[in-house]
């Protein structure tokens, strides 16, 4: 009996045909002695009918069948009963009446049901130790196939505009990009580890040095972060690097990457170009360097309006060089105390000292503070905030990068609790990232990014004088909120590099050269101008379905601790092969 056609392709034309079909019982319904089988296989569901006046030997043998049995089948395709036909299943219109039966492995009864809906879907645990059984769901079925085909637009993409698919190595080297890295023991080198690439960066400059001119990769990376909704310990990106280039060339050709699997993957135009917003102008409006675009609400600067207030919070953020800063929640004044101080604790978790608030109920402002407010500040707030009866005015007052972050994170909790509309597709290129940031941890400047990223050129005079004034030539591809990429223009003059290396980020030199000193030495034979950008390329899968979390859209994920709960990875090893890496323990069993 081999399998003449799949699940989910037999339709009105096909009726009288004989066909075989192979899959698992989805679900198995008892009729009176007549047993009506789903069966499912990777493309969807056929209804088979054994009838034991038609065949009764396949009838028979049905009554056996149970969830998730490994069956053949072989029948005749005919139109369902009028009145029984399903127009929410592809093929609702046909079934299959079963003449032979095949049983080709039972099946023990699954821990959970193989279902996408109804609310019982099984805890994730469960679920991630049995991903087999998770991934038979149609919806993560759906999730691979669409993963698979965005993987292809994106090759085929590259691929037509004269790009090179180039593979990078796995067993790297330890470099400082940011995260914690995951390390492996050489077993001939003994004392020495290589690490796991957090992203092929180092590899795809030495590529352009080395006359790629355009490279890309669907490339895992490593890193070991707290992990969460949108993060992996590993993942994949769609890795680029391009010599020869500016930045408009990256931002059209990305853009045209995104058209291209919005098109294949949902059907859908997307307009391009995608608009542009420089890094302080996402941050003051939105308190967030990947706004979410698709509301307003946003943050207003009311810091002018109180230089003079009586209100000491507030006079003294301005005093101290800093700003006081509100948005408006339209509508929520309804909220009750306990979320007001709920929003209290948030806003202090990210350093916040206070929230302070407003509620306008019953045309008055209810709050503890309006008595410190005169008439001209009040009419300054009605005016810059369009204040009106049912709003809730929430404001921070401090630094500016605290009011920011804390405001930024307030303005997505509210647009949560009020159930504000978001409807669309907004991209956006976050532009103009400064270069460095001052860490007041270690009194130095870190790379906002990573050191490879070059100056926009006005500004690299300022290197000397006023680092934390310089622009990079950094971008960020933001869609609805979420970072999906980044990437940047790169430092292509070894004297810059060393210069960036050594006075700027004061990388001590022997730490530079231990390193980066390769790519100071390749910079020296000739290295082309070149740029990169990387995205996540889970994120994108899962915003492309309409997932949460990228755990939806990745076969083998990990949780939240780092484990595989299937293969229950981590795990301990031999005392041998610790032997042999010249590895001791240093942990209570
Ligand atoms: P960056 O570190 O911004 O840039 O990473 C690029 C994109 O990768 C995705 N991403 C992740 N996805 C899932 N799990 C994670 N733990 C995770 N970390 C990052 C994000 C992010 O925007 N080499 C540079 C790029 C360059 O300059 O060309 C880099 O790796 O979507
Ligand atoms: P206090 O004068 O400390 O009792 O604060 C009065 C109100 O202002 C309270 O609602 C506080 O939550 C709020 N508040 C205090 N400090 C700040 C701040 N830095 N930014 C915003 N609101 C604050």
């Amino acid at each position: 009996m081999k399998r003449t056609h799949h699940c989910n392709e037999l339709r009105a034309p096909h009726i009288v045909q004989t066909v075989s079909l192979a899959g698992w019982v989805h679900v198995r319904r008892d009729h009176g002695g007549i047993i009506f089988i789903d069966l499912r296989d990777r493309e969807g569901l056929t209804q088979v009918v054994f009838d034991p006046e038609h065949n009764p030997k396949a009838a028979e043998l049905s009554h056996g069948l149970r969830s998730e049995f490994v069956i053949a089948v072989e029948g005749t395709v005919r139109a369902r009963p009028a009145g029984t036909e399903n127009p929410k299943l592809p093929t609702g219109a046909i079934e299959v009446l079963a003449h032979n039966l095949t049983v080709l492995n039972p099946s023990e009864t699954p821990p959970f049901q193989i279902e996408d809906s109804g609310g019982t879907l099984a805890g994730e645990d469960l679920r991630l130790q049995y991903r087999y059984l998770d991934l038979r769901r149609p919806s993560m079925a759906k999730n691979l196939i669409l993963r698979h085909k965005v993987a292809k637009t994106t090759r085929d993409y590259f691929d037509q505009h004269g790009f090179l698919e180039v593979e990078t190595p796995i067993l790297f080297k330890s470099t400082p990009e940011g995260a914690r890295e995951y390390l492996v023991p050489s077993r001939v080198n003994p004392g020495k580890f290589y690490a796991l690439p957090q992203s092929p960066q180092q590899f795809k400059q030495m590529l352009m040095v080395a006359g790629v001119e355009r490279y890309f990769q669907l490339a895992k990376c490593f890193r070991d972060e707290d992990l969460r909704a949108d993060r992996q310990p590993e993942f994949t990106q769609i890795d680029v690097e391009m010599s020869f280039i500016d930045r408009e060339d990256m931002y059209a050709l990305i853009e045209g990457l995104l058209a291209q699997v919005w098109q294949v993957a949902r059907g859908e135009k997307i307009p391009t170009p995608f608009p542009r917003m420089p890094y302080i102008e996402a941050m003051e409006r939105f308190g967030s360097d990947k706004p979410d675009t698709r509301f307003g609400m946003e943050l207003v600067d009311v810091s002018d309006d109180f230089k003079q207030s009586k209100f000491k919070v507030f006079r003294g953020a301005v005093d101290a060089g800093g700003v006081v800063k509100a948005l408006n929640a339209k509508g929520l004044a309804c909220v009750t105390q306990g979320q007001i101080d709920n929003l209290t604790e948030t806003a202090k978790s990210f350093g916040a000292k206070g929230l302070a608030f407003i509620k306008v109920e019953g045309g008055q402002w209810k709050s503890p503070i309006v008595k410190f407010f005169n008439d001209a500040e009040k009419a300054a707030m009605t005016a810059k905030l369009k204040i009106e009866e049912g709003d809730l005015i929430l404001f921070g007052a401090d630094k500016r990068e605290v009011v920011w972050e804390v405001l930024g994170r307030i303005r997505l909790i509210v647009a949560e609790m009020l159930n504000v509309k978001r409807e669309g597709w907004n991209f956006l290129w976050v532009v103009d990232f400064p270069l460095m940031t001052f860490d007041h941890e270690t009194n130095r400047y870190l790379s906002t990014h990573h050191p490879f990223t070059a100056a926009v050129a006005e500004d690299v005079p300022l290197l000397d004088t006023d680092p934390h004034k310089v622009r990079g030539q950094h971008y960020d591809i933001v869609l609805n909120g979420v970072e999906l990429g980044g990437g940047s223009i790169r430092i292509h003059q070894p004297d810059v590099q060393k210069k960036v290396f050594e006075d700027v980020l004061k990388i001590p030199k022997e730490i530079a050269e231990t390193r980066f000193g390769y790519m100071l030495t390749a910079f020296r034979y000739g290295a082309p101008p070149h740029g990169g950008i990387a995205l996540g390329f889970d994120r994108l899968c899962a915003i492309l379905c309409g997932s949460a979390n990228i755990r939806d859209v990745i076969a083998f994920p990990k949780t939240a601790k780092a484990m595989d709960l299937m293969t229950n990875s981590p795990a301990e090893v031999e005392p041998k092969q610790l032997r042999d890496l010249h590895v001791k323990l240093d942990v209570e069993t």
